[in-house]
Formats: C-alpha cells, structure tokens, sequence
C-alpha cells in the first residue's frame, strides 16, 4: 500500500513531467493540431444526424435497387424495420447476446484442431428437448434472402450465411420438432422434382466434410446432423431438388429436408449456406456462376439490400479486392489479411502483426466486428479521443463505449477505415460505426476478443451498405462502396 506521502510525491513527479511535456512541444503543435482537427472536419469524420441513430426506425424503401441480375435476390435484416415476416425482432441486447455465442462457437470450431464428431447421431434416436432456454446460434445471422424450391416452385426465407454450408429448410412431416416459420413449412410430397438421396449415395459423404458429422441412415435415405453451438441444432433428410434464384431454375440442388430443428432461427424457413465446402450453394451452382457471389447488407432502415449470384453483380470499377489470407487460410471460412485500421484519417499505431497472428475472417452473421484486443485497446482509446466533445454513456453487454446524445442534433462520427493486404482500404458506411440502443445510449459498434488466439471477425454492422464481392474461383475478396442503402 502506497503511504500518502509517497502517492504525494508521486503526483508531482508526475505533474512536473507533464509539465515538461508541454514545454518541450511548443505552440508549433497546436498550431497543427487545430489545423488538423479543422481539415478532420471535412474529410475524415460523418456527419450522423441524431435521427438516424434512433433506435425506433422506419422502413426507408428506397428506388435505387441494386444489381437486376437474373440471380439478384433481395436481402432484407431480420430485425430491421423493412422486416415484414411475422416478428419475433430481438432487442440489441438479445441481438448481442447471441451474437456471443456464435463467435464462441466459431472461434472453438476454428481453434479445435480436430472437430468431427464420430458419434454419427441418427436422427430416430436423438433425444428431442424442446427450446426452453436459448440455443446456441451459429446459424441465426439476421439477413434474410427469399429462394424458391420445388415444383411448382414455392418462396422460403432463409438466413444468409457465409459461415456454413449445408442449405435446409423445415420439412414436412416435421418427425421430431419444427419451430414456428412463417410461411407454410416445405412439402415434399407436393413437389414433381423432390428426390431423398440414399445413403450409400457419394453425395452423402459430402456431409461428413461440411458438416463435421458422419451421416447416418433412415431407411435407405441420407441423413444429416449439423450442431452450430451447443444448443442449435438442425437434422433431417439430405435431398435434391429443383432451386429457383431470382429467375434462374435450377435443377437438383443438394439440401437438407429438415425434421428436427431448434434454435435461435426466428420464425425463418431455415439457412442458406454461402460456405466454401463442396456442399454449399456457392459450390453447388460453380458452372452457373463460377464460384462468386455478391451481397449488400442494408442497414436496419434500408430495404434495398441484395445477394447476387455470378460476376455480374458488383460494379467493376468500384469494387478493390484483397487475396483470401495466406497467413490464416480457413477452409471454412472467407479469411483475409486485415493489415491495419485508420480511425478519424489517421493510421491506428498498431503493428500488422497483431492483426496476422490473430486471422480475420469476414462472416455474414456475426453482428459486431470482433479486434484482437491489443488493436482493440488502441482503437477505442483513439476513437473516444476523437468524440471526446460527446456525453458518455454507460456500455452495454460487449459494447464498451457508449454515448448520450440527447440533446444533440447531429454527431461528428470519425470515419472508420480497414486496410487489408494489397493496401485495400474499405471505408466503412456511417451506420457501421455506432449502433443506436435507447434515446440517451448509442455504442460504439466493436468489441475485443476474449483471448489472443481469437481471430478478429469482420461483422455484418460494419459490412452494411458495402458491396462486397466473395471470389472463391480467384481466391479473394472484394469491396465497393455504396452498394445500397
Ligand atoms: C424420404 O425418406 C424418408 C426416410 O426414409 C421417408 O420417411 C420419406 O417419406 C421420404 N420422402 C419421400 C418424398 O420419398
Ligand atoms: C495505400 O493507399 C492509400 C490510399 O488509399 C495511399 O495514400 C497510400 O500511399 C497507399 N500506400 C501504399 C504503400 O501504396
């Protein structure tokens, strides 16, 4: 314990020392300080009207679509205000909470060395317990696409995610458990085009790779298992059918006809996996569309996003690509080389390996961007610099740094860059910075990982209004601005 003496001492050490700090860095500093923080003004922060940071948002429909490709579906958020399925709309703090979970079970499927389960579960034996405390979600992002399936051809809302593989929808007879979804749940016996697949099929061991579980056996029909966390589950029969994306039919899509399901997957019809296994819808439509796809994810107001299957669905001109990583490649995941982030137009003093070491993957489904917490530290401590005018607020869940802006009009927000390698600046969207929580509480849109071996996760608030472009045929991953809005 300190005596009082010597914590006296202490403080004017300390003092003198600040003294001869601002001694030793006469006026010439301030000059370029308020020179800098006149130009920062201009080009290096949003202007962010209050409003807009409202937690109570309307559905903005705007006129500009994006891409008109045969493939072009349209994204809209799950809990954002141009969501018109029937509402089961989370709170921020709900949001966050399973946000938790998804990047805990990412971050331990890409940490486990060996992850696949040979227990090889068989769906007449797994034991049925229905939700009565939340899943965990790997599987539940909140942006949602609508595809046909069947013959004739019936529309299903699923959930847009580039973290796993296998597509299913909830399937009739429903043999173990469906949650409530808001369309008429799938009906095989009401397709021409619908096939079970065998399980000595070669398409049934597909599963093992994108699923991590061995298939089992019904009968003679393939099943499938996937577990996205501890509690989130889907199961059921692996089959073909006829998909239909935007206008484009396509016969004999590999999916999971699913018949027991639980988890935090909304009132949804079930997933949609943009992964990179053989399985997936990316690899499964390769000689339509080579391997690349396209989306904007809109903000919480905007209802023009968009998920564009082929080349053609992003703007040449606009969109910079850096290579998949080299350094943290992932079979699984869309992994790239973060090297750096900018924050007001000044690069954060952070070396490139910290973010190396680390990985960054990009992922669809996790909300909030995730920083190993060496960059954390820095970027927040710089970015509260930068807002030091603005009230404090107190943090919620993982979002440590909070404002109230009650009584403001409009909010000086420094501009948030990413760098990644080949120098790919992406200049992230106004609305991917602070995300609005109540009148008198707006956070600061990131969080720190819990440990050094986490890898950092570009989330899908900061990905809002980019165009980004996944290339798995050229390897790499591109991003445009104002994709949508
Ligand atoms: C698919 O296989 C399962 C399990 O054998 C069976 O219950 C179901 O009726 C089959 N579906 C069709 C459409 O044949
Ligand atoms: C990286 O790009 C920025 C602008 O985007 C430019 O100012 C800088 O000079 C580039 N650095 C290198 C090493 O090319």
């Amino acid at each position: 314990m300190a005596s009082p003496v010597s914590m006296t001492s202490f403080k004017i050490i300390f003092y003198i020392f600040l003294v001869m700090i601002s001694i030793s860095f006469p006026l010439k500093k301030c000059d370029a300080a308020s020179e800098e923080s006149l130009t920062q003004h201009t080009t290096s922060f949003h202007s962010v009207p209050v409003r807009q940071l409202s937690p109570s948002l309307n559905c903005k429909s705007t006129t500009s679509a994006g891409p008109t490709g045969k493939s072009t579906l349209k994204i809209v958020n799950r809990n954002g205000a141009c969501y018109r399925g029937e509402s089961s709309k989370l709170t921020l703090s709900q949001i966050l909470s399973h946000d938790k979970s998804r990047v805990a079970s990412i971050q331990s499927r890409l940490q486990a060395s060996s992850t696949s389960n040979t227990n090889g579960l068989i769906l007449e034996d797994r034991q049925i317990s229905l939700p009565n405390k939340p899943g965990n979600d790997l599987g539940t992002g909140n942006y949602v696409v609508t595809v046909g399936l069947g013959t004739p051809k019936k529309d299903y809302t699923l959930i847009l995610d580039t973290g796993s593989d296998l597509t299913w929808t909830q399937c009739q007879p429903c043999k173990k458990f469906c949650y409530p979804q808001n369309d008429p749940i799938f009906n095989p016996f009401q397709s021409s085009t619908y096939y079970n697949i065998s399980c000595s099929s070669p398409q049934c061991y597909l599963l093992r790779h994108a699923t991590g579980h061995a298939a089992s056996c019904s009968g003679t029909t393939c099943v499938y298992d996937i577990q996205y966390g501890d509690e989130s589950f889907s199961a059921g029969f692996l089959a073909k059918e006829t998909v239909t994306l935007g206008t484009d039919v396509l016969p004999g899509f590999l999916f999971g006809c699913a018949q027991n399901n639980q988890g935090l997957y909304g009132n949804t019809d079930g997933l949609l996996g943009l992964g990179r296994s053989q399985i997936s819808i990316v690899s499964q439509t390769a000689k339509n569309y080579g391997r690349v796809f396209s989306y904007c994810l809109p903000t919480w107001s905007g209802s023009n996003g968009y998920l564009s299957f082929g080349k053609t669905g992003y703007s040449v001109k606009t969109v910079k690509f850096t290579p998949f990583s080299i350094f943290k490649p992932s079979e699984n995941f869309y992994s790239v080389d973060l090297v750096g982030i900018s924050v007001g137009g000044k690069r954060l003093p952070v070396l490139p390996t910290v973010f190396l070491t680390a990985g960054t993957i990009i992922d669809s489904g996790t909300v909030v961007t995730r920083l190993p917490q060496a960059a954390y530290s820095v970027f927040r401590d710089t970015f509260k610099q930068q807002m030091k005018g603005y009230k404090l607020a107190p943090a919620l869940s993982l979002l440590d740094t909070c404002y109230d802006f009650s009584g403001v009009d409009s909010v000086n927000v420094p501009k948030i860059s990413f760098i990644f390698r080949g120098n790919v600046t992406v200049d992230l969207g106004a609305n991917g910075i602070l995300v609005p929580v109540s009148e008198t509480q707006t956070c600061l849109a990131f969080a720190e990982n819990n440990g050094p071996a986490d890898l950092a996760i570009f989330g899908n608030i900061q990905q809002q209004t980019l165009q980004v472009v996944f290339d798995d045929a050229g390897r790499r991953l591109g991003f445009g601005p104002g994709g949508c809005s």
